[in-house]
């Protein structure tokens, strides 16, 4: 065994050891403790799925290739087996982050037909600039509480493995929750009925044969234009109002369906008053809004809106990015 790859175990087994110890002590504190945080090896997951009653009879439609379809299986047993979704019919897309399957409703749902956005396993995730949009947000843990618990906090400052679970779940958690908020408030965003540790389950845009298309895919009439982009900025406008900034805000992160348009994509959401980086991570939303509407002949002057904006929710514009974050784009 080269010492490279004994390296890489002797810090495998560092993490396991602290999350044993992590759980073991959680369990002491806690009567009533999370799910176990590790997942199981392939081969127990095989042996859970052979006695496990749900897994069994959730058959669905869409034909997964193998992987994909125990990720599936993982990823939304649980929502099956609460009745919010009785099939999977298909995969709308295979996104950056996450995949977002069709689904049709369950038995618990008014609704007909559901989307579910299953984030890829963390491991193979690639948030870039991760940090710059976690300074000034709480990690949150499954249920959307902040995560207060000492061996928690340890496991999300050294970056264990343990760690990296959490704040994957912690992302999903910033997007439930952005979602819940802002479709209280009336945003034009899908409503958001579930959170799984890998999954979120929302309102589908779109109908059985087709899925809504995001807006930068679709050419309007200036008219329509118009309308449609003061829309989108009075959706930006009660945000701020809600104390978010979208992060990652463009035509490819609005869907488009009949007329209609639905903000999605929200786990980079960030604080705009509690992330030094806010107003220029803000300024850049609004200058891809206002590009995609500039390109449909509706000219405007990105850089005054979004100070117009920011100042008349009482914030400051710092026109620096801190010295540690990397340049935005
Ligand atoms: N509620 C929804 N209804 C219909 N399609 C959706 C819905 N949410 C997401 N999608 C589709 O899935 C794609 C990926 O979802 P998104 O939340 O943007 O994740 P990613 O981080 O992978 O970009 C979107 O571009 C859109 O085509
Ligand atoms: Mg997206």
């Amino acid at each position: 065994m080269d010492t490279k790859h004994y390296l890489s175990l002797l810090d495998e087994l560092d993490d396991l050891e602290q999350t044993e110890q992590i759980w073991n002590k959680k369990k002491r504190r806690n009567k009533y403790p999370a799910r176990h945080p590790q997942k199981p090896d392939a081969q127990t997951r095989a042996l859970i799925r052979t006695q496990d009653d749900t897994g069994q009879n959730f058959k669905f439609t869409y034909q997964a290739a193998r992987f994909e379809e125990s990720w599936l299986l993982e990823s939304l047993g649980a929502f099956y087996e609460h009745r919010w979704i009785s099939d999977v019919l298909r995969r709308v897309k295979g996104g950056k982050e996450a995949s977002v399957y069709l689904c049709v409703a369950g038995a618990e749902v008014s609704a007909r037909l559901l989307a579910a956005k299953v984030y890829r396993p963390r491991q193979l995730r690639n948030l870039k600039n991760d940090a710059l949009y976690r300074v000034g947000r709480r990690d949150l843990d499954q249920d959307g509480n902040r995560i207060v618990d000492d061996g928690m906090l340890k496991a999300l400052h050294h970056r264990t493995g343990y760690g990296e679970q959490l704040r994957h779940q912690s992302w999903i958690a910033h997007e439930f929750q952005a979602l819940k908020t802002l479709q209280a408030a009336g945003a034009d965003v899908p409503e958001p009925y579930a959170a799984e540790h890998n999954a979120i389950l929302m309102d589908y845009v779109g109908d059985r044969s087709a899925s809504a298309p995001t807006l930068n895919t679709i050419t309007m009439e200036p008219a329509e234009a118009r309308l449609l982009f003061d829309r989108v900025i009075d959706n930006v406008d009660l945000m701020l109002q809600q104390h978010y900034v979208h992060g990652d805000l463009s035509a490819y992160n609005i869907l488009y369906w009949q007329g209609n348009i639905r903000l999605i994509d929200f786990p980079q959401i960030v604080s705009p008053a509690d992330n030094p980086a806010a107003w220029e991570i803000f300024r850049r939303d609004v200058a891809r809004v206002c590009q995609y509407f500039g390109s449909q002949g509706v000219p405007s002057d990105p850089r005054t809106l979004a100070a117009d904006l920011w100042r008349s929710h009482g914030y400051k514009i710092a026109d620096h990015v801190p010295r540690n974050g990397p340049p935005l784009t």
